[in-house]
């Protein structure tokens, strides 16, 4: 590379972009909800935040479903140069388990719901089938896996926050801006 020509980052496309934030912010939105809402004494107002959850949930499920969709028509413009090997292959790795992580926690969230026997209804008006028959001793295991997958995608996305401010911040090599808005309007070509 021609270290005289300054290099420009390529963006992400403008889909990718809403696509990441937009399930970032639902994502932790839903922490959020979740740690609250367990903490709750047994009321409606409990109920009604644990259908928010759920049906939140299952729109975080489908729009990581579009997501992938939408990236494998697009894959991710290259990584700067300067990045080696071994760290884009972590990268992806990292990357490759943050998706897998947002099909298994909502996942996990219905199937526990289905085992608990408590419907979960889009929107609060769709209601959805449930995925496995009623057993209150799988719901107890899907209860833990869906804790425990949680606080794995919490490691993740604090290690995947700390990884991009790095880049920004330490190796200055413009990683990050890849991924934030752009209002240069050749960048959305
Ligand atoms: C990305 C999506 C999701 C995230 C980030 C998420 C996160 C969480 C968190 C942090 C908790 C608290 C865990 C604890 O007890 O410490 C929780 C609990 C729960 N989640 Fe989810 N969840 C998601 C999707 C879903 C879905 C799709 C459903 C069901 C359709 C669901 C059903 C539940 C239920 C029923 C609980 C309460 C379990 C209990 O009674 O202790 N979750 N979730």
């Amino acid at each position: 590379m021609d270290t005289n020509i300054p290099y420009k980052p390529k963006p992400y496309n403008p889909v990718s972009k809403l696509l990441h934030w937009l399930i970032a912010v639902m994502i932790i939105a839903m922490l959020i909800l979740g740690f609250y809402m367990t903490g709750l004494p047994l009321s409606p107002y409990k109920l009604k935040i644990y259908s928010w959850h759920k049906w939140m949930g299952i729109s975080i499920l489908l729009l990581s479903f579009v997501r992938v969709l939408w990236r494998l028509k697009y894959p991710a413009p290259d990584l700067p140069p300067q990045i080696s090997l071994q760290a884009s292959k972590m990268a992806l790795a990292g990357h490759a388990a943050l998706y897998a992580l947002t099909f298994a926690v909502p996942l996990s969230g219905w199937l526990m719901s289905s085992a608990k026997g408590v419907q979960t209804v889009w929107f609060g008006v769709m209601p959805l089938p449930d995925l496995i028959p009623k057993d209150e001793q799988i719901g107890d295991l899907l209860l833990s896996a869906h804790i425990n997958l949680n606080f794995l995608l919490i490691a993740l996305i604090i290690g995947h926050a700390l990884m991009a401010l790095k880049h920004q911040f330490i190796d200055k090599d413009g990683t990050l801006m890849r991924m934030l808005p752009s209002f240069n309007k050749k960048d959305l070509t």
